[in-house]
């Protein structure tokens, strides 16, 4: 197995690769953020590469010399808060850039790769419980994470018949980086003292469960669903959200 993973300098995307690592697979590891990236490549015996998902000249390079990879997590994304009537239109379109144009140029270099390779495959694109249910202040995030869920159904039915699947999770709160740049926990994190305390006082009112995911229990599930465990998945939105979307 060799997967290439997006954002993996961070979060859920260091777990992926941890995980797939134990699992034996040859990575390829992509983030915007290379002193971040170096040390998971070393640490995993990993090719880093060191680009922003959005410049589609860095993938054209990438592609040039990749070898044929048969997993990919198109995973880097970031966060973005402000109502409708306050976002400004380039805030607007930097979120919809990472978050949905850095998923299609993923989607498409892994697409072709894995037709390169001939033998199938799976990818698994990272959007959002965001993606489904509506909350204020979330636009940018929840439309970016929403057109990505569509993009990995159709990448699902187009990949179909060369046996390349494609599923779309949408997890709900995970503890990770992200939401340092989102104010509401920036406030909690001051109230209640520290981030860990932060993250479960919004767990448990974010979510029927109360509580939010670790980075590792959605590298699990990530896993599962680039496996031969998950043959027959193909065009899912596997919500992973504590129950926040009932
Ligand atoms: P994180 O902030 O810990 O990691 C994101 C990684 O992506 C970072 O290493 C960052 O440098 C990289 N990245 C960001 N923009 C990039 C770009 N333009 N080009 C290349 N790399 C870039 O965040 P986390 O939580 O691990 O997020 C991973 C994915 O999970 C994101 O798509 C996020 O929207 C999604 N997600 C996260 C949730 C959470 O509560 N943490 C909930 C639902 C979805």
């Amino acid at each position: 197995m060799h997967a290439l993973i997006t954002g993996a300098a961070s979060g859920i995307g260091a777990a992926v690769a941890r995980r797939l690592h134990q699992d034996g697979a040859r990575l390829t590891l992509v983030d915007r953020d290379a002193a971040a990236l170096a040390p998971i490549a070393a640490e995993l015996g990993a090719r880093a590469a060191a680009f922003d998902v959005t410049d589609e000249a860095a993938w054209a390079e990438l592609e040039r010399d990749l070898e044929v990879v048969d997993r990919v997590v198109a995973n880097a994304g970031i966060a973005a808060n402000g109502s409708i009537a306050e976002t400004s239109f380039e805030d607007w379109r930097h979120v919809l850039a990472v978050n949905l144009d850095g998923v299609f140029l993923t989607l498409r270099a892994g697409m072709r790769s894995l037709r390169k390779g001939g033998r199938g495959g799976a990818m698994v694109v990272v959007a959002s419980a965001a993606g489904i249910k509506a909350e204020r202040g979330i636009g940018a995030y929840a439309a970016s994470k929403a057109g990505a869920i569509q993009l990995a159904k159709v990448a699902a039915k187009e990949g179909a018949s060369e046996g390349i699947r494609v599923n779309a999770i949408l997890p709900g709160g995970v503890e990770t980086p992200i939401w340092r740049a989102v104010k509401v926990f920036n406030d909690l994190v001051k109230e209640k003292g520290g981030e860990a305390e932060a993250f479960q006082a919004i767990g448990k009112m974010a979510t029927p469960l109360g509580r939010y995911a670790k980075p590792e229990e959605i590298a699990g599930m990530i896993a599962f669903l680039l496996s031969d465990a998950a043959a027959t998945i193909t065009g899912a939105a596997l919500v992973a959200d504590g129950g926040y979307t009932i």
